[in-house]
């Protein structure tokens, strides 16, 4: 997820919730009990259009308009499946 750098809240990403989401992310990864994942955020990526960013490394895989605790669960279930999440991807 992205921030607009010092913690301007007033990027696209930030409009869409992604603050909210954010925590929701950390929760959900605890709750499957996914250790091995660590989140961090960074700031715009200059893909406001696309926001809600999300960047799974170290398979490199980005994810855009992650704007519900749907979708983060999508992206997780196909994680733990060590698959990509087609409907969510951008590269
Ligand atoms: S504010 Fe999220 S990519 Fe620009």
């Amino acid at each position: 997820m992205s921030f607009r750098a010092g913690g301007d809240q007033l990027g696209k990403c930030a409009r869409k919730g992604s603050g909210q989401l954010l925590g929701y992310l950390e929760a959900e990864l605890s709750d499957r009990g996914m250790s091995d994942f660590q989140v961090s955020s960074v700031g715009c990526l200059k893909l406001c259009d696309h926001g809600p960013i999300m960047i799974i490394y170290p398979e490199g895989l980005w994810y855009g308009a992650v704007e519900s605790e749907e979708a983060i669960d999508e992206i997780l279930d196909a994680c733990e499946k060590n698959q990509p999440c087609e409907k969510y991807l951008l590269t």
